[in-house]
């Protein structure tokens, strides 16, 4: 595996894939990585003649700087399961590789209505920060595809529009969620939960599966109660968010029959975690 710490030695290894056209798979990330990342880069891995990994803490698209400077890293660790998985580069690149202009960005992106709810609303300049970092590592990386994690539901909506509206040629392959034996999702986040938090923290999908069942038998509102009143009973425990939403639109729906694609999209901070999660209803 290649280790790739410049644009002008990826704009040459990119180039070189290209003249041998080989197809190339990129898999962004922001590092700490896990078996949910792993997935993403063994599905790039069968698709691709080539697999690009990306490891860069996007500054831009954080809200509240303790959360940029708490989050995870572990560059030792990301290189020895990115070189088992079968990536043939990884590029981890500084802030000013990624912005040698500065952190400023050059335009606002058009990121449709998809962008302005939940995590829009919550985390303010946030999908133009994932915007401008995931655009300017495809405009390096020029992949064929590009995978997300569905953890990141609706990011992977952001980035779709993002895509459309820049004019950029790649197709997004979304990929399941990935969890514990408990049923947490996998999250890099996850390393920062104490003992208790942690122990505490599969209650989160518990309460997602249960409204599962739960909504064969009663109405929207009353599902959106169960999992908001389940979850916040929980020492240490607050949901910012749990919205059931349209999966095309993510606009919220009021009935089961709105939408033949529903999905409850939920923050819940743990402590000081902000853990996210979502369920397939329809
Ligand atoms: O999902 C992430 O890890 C980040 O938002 C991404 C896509 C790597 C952009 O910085």
């Amino acid at each position: 595996m290649q280790i790739i710490r410049s644009v002008d030695e990826l704009i040459g290894y990119v180039a070189m894939q290209k003249e041998h056209h080989h197809s190339i798979g990129f898999v962004p990330t922001m590092g700490a990585l896990h078996a949910g990342h792993i997935s993403l880069v063994e599905r790039a891995v069968a698709d691709n003649d080539s697999v690009i990994v990306s490891v860069f803490v996007n500054p831009t698209q954080f809200n509240n700087p303790t959360d940029l400077a708490t989050y995870p890293r572990d560059e030792e660790s990301d290189i020895r399961l990115l070189a088992k998985a079968g990536v043939n580069a990884v590029f981890i690149p500084t802030v000013e590789e990624i912005y040698p202009a500065g952190q400023q960005r050059d335009h606002e992106f058009e990121l449709g209505s998809v962008s302005e709810v939940m995590e829009g609303k919550f985390r303010p300049g946030h999908f133009q920060g994932v915007a401008q970092a995931v655009s300017r590592l495809f405009e390096l990386v020029r992949p064929d595809r590009a995978y997300f994690g569905e953890k990141d539901f609706q990011q992977i909506a952001v980035i779709n529009e993002m895509v459309k509206s820049e004019g950029i040629d790649v197709e997004i392959i979304p990929c399941p969620i990935k969890r514990e034996e408990d049923g947490l999702a996998l999250s890099s986040r996850n390393q920062l939960l104490t003992e208790d938090q942690r122990r505490r923290a599969p209650e989160i999908y518990a309460a997602l599966k249960y409204s599962v069942e739960y909504s064969k038998e009663h109405s929207v509102r009353a599902t959106h109660d169960t999992v908001v009143e389940r979850i916040d009973a929980i020492p240490e425990m607050k949901v910012e968010y749990f919205e059931i939403v349209d999966a095309r639109t993510l606009l919220p729906v009021e009935e089961w029959e709105e939408s033949p694609e529903i999905v409850g999209c939920i923050t819940v901070y743990n402590g000081k975690v902000r853990l996210i999660d979502n369920i397939r209803y329809r």
